[in-house]
């Protein structure tokens, strides 16, 4: 099988053809929930990249849109095509589209992965919709074989990093501390294996003082765009408002 070479913080991660191929296939559905007007959250990591690209080669119009984005990759790009960015946007957005790193059948997620996780739990949440686009390796029946990422602060990080391990994961500083998020803060992964009740492990992580915030985006998400070979499937959790 081909593969290619995605670049995501430093991290170079190995991606075959047809992962990128169910996320273009996923990306083209999304567009149908898509109109001119629509205030829309962007988040970060190659799927929007590829939901970038697709709005290019399919010549959507988004001249009356107002976008919010959650990180300077996503900010980037998007200025470049010459949409309009308004991080000071107040209110509740019409839609976000993001990527995932799990899901599960509930919908709910493990982002993260790109290191972007606080900006888009922030302009998810205040999102009247969250639609997630994947290929389809990211469906999972329980979350936690993918790394849970957490944002925390450097202040007292072995203690905070003490404190997730005794929930019963292991814990590994990104990059060794390298890795620095637009928040300027490090991010822990912790491997869990199986996470059983998202829910409780959410609130469970962020009261733990010197976390910022964790990848664990439960009860979220309207719909996730599943993207196949052979087609796209939609997968819905929750009624969607005003699409
Ligand atoms: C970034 C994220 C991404 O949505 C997640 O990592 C999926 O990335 P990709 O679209 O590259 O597969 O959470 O913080």
């Amino acid at each position: 099988m081909q593969s290619y070479y995605k670049t995501i913080n430093c991290a170079m991660v190995n991606e075959s053809h047809d992962s990128i191929k169910e996320k273009r296939i996923a990306c083209e559905v999304a567009t149908r929930y898509l109109k001119d007007g629509m205030s829309i959250g962007l988040g970060t990591g190659s799927t929007v990249n590829i939901l970038l690209d697709v709005f290019d080669e399919m010549n959507l119009c988004f001249k009356k849109s107002t976008f919010v984005s959650t990180s300077d990759r996503t900010t980037e790009k998007a200025l470049k095509m010459g949409l309009n960015i308004d991080q000071d946007f107040s209110g509740e957005l019409d839609v976000s589209i993001d990527g995932a790193d799990e899901i599960d059948p509930n919908g709910n997620l493990i982002k993260g992965g790109g290191g972007a996780l606080t900006r888009e739990k922030i302009v998810a949440y205040n999102s009247r919709n969250l639609i997630i686009l994947a290929d389809s390796s990211k469906f999972v029946e329980t979350l936690g074989k993918f790394k849970l990422p957490v944002e925390i602060f450097r202040l007292f990080l072995s203690g905070t990093v003490k404190r997730l391990e005794s929930l019963g994961c292991e814990c590994k500083v990104r990059d060794g501390g390298q890795f620095i998020t637009e928040n300027g803060n490090p991010i822990v992964d912790c491997q869990f294996k199986s996470i059983k009740d998202p829910g409780t492990m959410e609130k469970t992580i962020k009261m733990i003082p010197g976390v910022v915030e964790v990848g664990l985006f439960v009860g979220m998400t309207n719909l996730s765009i599943e993207g196949r070979m052979e087609g796209a499937v939609i997968h819905r959790y929750k009624e969607l408002n005003g699409l």
